[in-house]
C-alpha cells in the first residue's frame, strides 16, 4: 500500500490514489448507500438481468465452482449460488476481495446459510492476486457489478489473460460491465443529489489518514465526477478548496496542492460490445452470451475459456 501510494501521490501532472482503498467499513457502506440511490442505476439494473443470465450461464457451463471477485458485501453471489444449486452442480465457493472483513462478514454468512458448501476466501487485489486463488476446473468467475470498469483499458486483456489462466477450458467469466450511454444520465450517476458519492470519495482521505498517519482534511476537498468520452469512462478526483500540504507519513511522501489543485480518486470505465470484444483478443477468452436490459444501460456477458486446439 505504501509503495501504491507513494507512487500515485508523486504523479505528475496529476496526482492520484488506487480507488481499491475507498472500501475500509464506512467506505464498504458508503457504497452500499451509493446502490440504492435512484441515479445510481447499476446495480439494481444488473439485478433484475442476474437470476435468468445466472440460470442460463449455469445450463451451459455446468460450474461446481464459483469465484466471486470484488464480491464486496453484497449478495449477489448468492443468486448465482441458487442457480447452481438447482442444476445441482454446486460443490464450493472462493470469495476474493480487498476488504478482510468483507471477506469475514460473507464467508460467515454463506455459511451458516449453506453448512455442506466449501467456502473460502483471499483477501488481495484481482489485478495483481487472481493467481493465490490456484487452478480450479468445473469454475466460474462472477466479477460482477462494473467493477471491471476500475481497471485500466490498458490493463484489462492482462486481467482477461490472469482469469483465462486460472480456468479449465469450457470454463467461463461472467462479468457487469456499464456500457456507454448519454453523458447526462452517466454524471449524474456519480454526481447524486444527496452528495452519497462526495462523501464516499472523500472517504479514501480518512482511509490515507487511519492507514497511513496522512493528515488530510476532507472538508478541504471538493468532489469532482464527470464523463470523458475520450475514454468512455467516469472519472472522480478530489479539488483542494485552498492551498495545502500533505504529510503522509506511513508512504514516506507529502502532497502539496495549489487552490483548485486535484487528485485523480477512480476511473469508471463504460463498455461497448464491440470494445470488450477487442479487448478479449488474443486473451484465451471469448464472448459467449451478451444480456442487456431494454434501455440497454448494463450488460453481463458470459465469456468461455477456449478449448485446447
Ligand atoms: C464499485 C467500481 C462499480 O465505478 O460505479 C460508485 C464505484 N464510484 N460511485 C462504480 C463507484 C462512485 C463503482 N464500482
Amino acid at each position: 500500500m505504501a509503495d501504491e501510494v507513494r507512487a500515485g501521490l508523486e504523479a505528475r501532472p496529476l496526482p492520484f490514489l488506487p480507488s481499491k482503498y475507498f472500501y475500509d467499513e464506512r467506505g464498504g457502506a458508503l457504497f452500499d448507500e451509493i446502490t440504492r440511490l435512484p441515479e445510481y442505476y447499476l446495480t439494481r439494473t444488473e439485478e433484475a438481468l442476474l437470476p435468468a443470465v445466472a440460470r442460463e450461464a449455469v445450463a451451459r457451463v455446468r460450474p461446481r465452482n464459483l469465484v466471486e471477485l470484488g464480491s464486496g458485501v453484497g449478495g449477489k453471489v448468492r443468486v448465482l449460488l441458487d442457480a447452481m444449486e438447482e442444476a445441482g452442480t454446486l460443490e464450493s465457493c472462493t470469495l476474493l476481495d480487498i476488504s478482510e472483513s468483507a471477506i469475514a462478514n460473507s464467508l460467515s454468512q454463506l455459511r451458516s446459510e449453506r453448512p455442506r458448501l466449501k467456502a473460502s476466501g483471499v483477501v488481495g487485489d484481482f489485478l495483481t492476486d487472481l493467481r493465490a486463488v490456484g487452478p480450479g476446473e468445473s469454475r466460474l468467475i462472477a466479477f460482477l457489478g462494473s467493477t471491471i470498469g476500475n481497471i485500466h483499458p490498458q490493463d484489462v486483456p492482462a486481467f482477461f489473460r490472469s482469469a483465462a489462466a486460472i480456468l479449465a477450458p469450457g470454463d467461463a467469466v461472467l462479468v457487469g460491465l456499464d456500457l456507454v450511454k448519454d453523458r447526462a444520465r452517466l454524471e449524474a450517476a456519480y454526481n447524486d443529489a444527496r452528495g452519497v458519492t462526495a462523501e464516499f470519495n472523500r472517504n479514501i482521505l480518512q482511509v490515507m489518514n487511519a492507514r497511513l498517519g496522512a493528515d488530510f482534511d476532507p472538508a478541504a476537498f471538493d468532489h469532482v465526477a464527470f464523463y470523458d468520452p475520450d475514454h468512455a469512462w467516469i472519472e472522480m478526483r478530489l479539488r483542494a478548496r485552498r492551498a495545502l500540504d500533505v504529510r503522509v507519513p506511513g508512504a514516506a511522501t507529502a502532497l502539496s496542492l495549489p487552490a483548485g489543485g486535484e487528485i485523480r480518486t477512480e476511473i469508471s470505465c463504460k463498455y461497448t460490445r464491440a470494445a470488450l470484444e477487442a479487448a478479449l483478443s488474443g486473451t484465451g477468452l471469448m464472448l459467449n452470451e451478451w444480456r442487456t436490459d431494454p434501455e440497454s444501460l448494463f450488460a453481463l456477458a458470459l465469456l468461455r475459456r477456449l478449448g485446447r486446439s
